[in-house]
């Protein structure tokens, strides 16, 4: 069997990449539809030698689609996707805009496939630095139930989308160049700078992403009790994330037996001998699937049965495309 696919946002740095992955991992496809705004009507994109154009996305361009890949912002999604499940589609969606409703499955096919099942034609692809913090800890949460984790986050500019990977490098050349640097997507200069600000403060001080962490964990991994301590920080790489994590479980759990789960683990690959300079960097875990998880060791702070570690994972692949990819997979092996 094949199935009509729309990517909304297909101009995107996301939407591009679930066109990639899409090809790569042959999903079962009739027709492929890429919907982007009004700007990008009309322009042409070569797909495994085949020419496609891109479309206006407008009330119609649902008709007759069975997934729909959602890869823009809330607002459109809010505004487009609605549309699409009233016409017999079932939507992956990659925005914020649905993951906390109660209706809606927000799900990582390596911690929680099962709740696929149970959605009314909307599925949420969960926050990337969330996805692969919880690819990470998923072998070690089945084992020893994870209960508090303090996170630190190292956020590649593509999470900026396609505007905040070409910010980057325009601010390197101008630097190079000694030119002025134009500062649009982000707060400040990102180019050879951090920037501890991603999304909005809240009253407690906390920026939306980092609330991200606690309020999707607890969902994915029907955990209402997991409490998170994050700080997300920007940074000049490109496009993989990187997470310092300290997690405390219920049950005892040693560094070895976390390497003994970590190895087996689906999604994960264990990079962890330090003595020999062998630990996950952003460079080595991009344009692949795989989140990397090395340098765990004992939390030395007093905390009881916890395990700091350290991961690294693509953030347009795994943290978006890859993973709503896989959920829509899921989703046709049960229509
Ligand atoms: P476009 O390229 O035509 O603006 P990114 O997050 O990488 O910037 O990608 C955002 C995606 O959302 C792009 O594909 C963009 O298309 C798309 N988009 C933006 N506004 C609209 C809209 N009004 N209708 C449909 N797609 C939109």
């Amino acid at each position: 069997k094949t199935y009509n696919v729309a990517i909304l946002g297909a101009t995107g740095a996301v939407g591009q990449e679930m066109i990639k992955i899409l090809m790569e991992r042959n999903f079962p496809i009739k027709e492929l539809h890429l919907l982007a705004s009004a700007r990008s009507a009309g322009k042409k994109m070569w797909v495994n030698e085949k020419e496609y154009t891109v479309e206006e996305t407008t009330e119609n361009s649902f008709d007759g689609i069975d997934i729909v890949l959602g890869a823009a912002e809330n607002d459109i999604a809010k505004k487009y996707l609605p549309i699409a499940v009233e016409k017999g589609a079932v939507v992956v969606d990659n925005s914020s805009a649905y993951r906390l409703d109660d209706n809606v499955p927000l799900v990582i096919p390596e911690v929680n496939p099962n709740d696929v099942k149970k959605h009314k034609g909307i599925i949420a692809n969960p926050n990337c630095a969330t996805i692969i913090a919880l690819v990470a800890l998923q072998p070690l949460h089945a084992y020893a139930h994870a209960k508090r984790m303090v996170v630190s986050t190292y956020q590649a500019v593509s999470g900026a989308g396609v505007g905040g990977i070409r910010e980057l490098q325009q601010q390197v050349e101008a630097i190079h160049d000694n030119k002025p640097v134009e500062v649009k997507n982000f707060q400040y200069q990102i180019a050879y700078n951090l920037i501890p600000q991603i999304g909005g403060f809240n009253e407690e001080g906390y920026s939306s992403e980092e609330m991200k962490m606690q309020f999707e964990g607890r969902k994915i991994q029907s955990n209402p009790e997991l409490s998170v301590n994050c700080t997300c920080v920007r940074v000049p790489v490109f496009r993989s994330h990187s997470e310092s994590i300290m997690v405390e479980f219920e049950k005892p759990i040693d560094v070895e037996k976390a390497k003994v789960l970590l190895k087996d683990a689906a999604g994960v690959k264990l990079v962890d001998d330090p003595v020999n300079k062998v630990y996950p960097m952003p460079l080595d875990t991009t344009d692949q699937d795989l989140v990397y998880v090395g340098r765990i060791r004992k939390d030395m702070s007093g905390h009881e049965n916890a395990l700091s570690f350290w991961c690294c994972g693509d953030q347009v692949r795994k943290g978006a495309a890859t993973n709503a990819v896989q959920i829509a997979e899921l989703v046709i092996q049960n229509m």
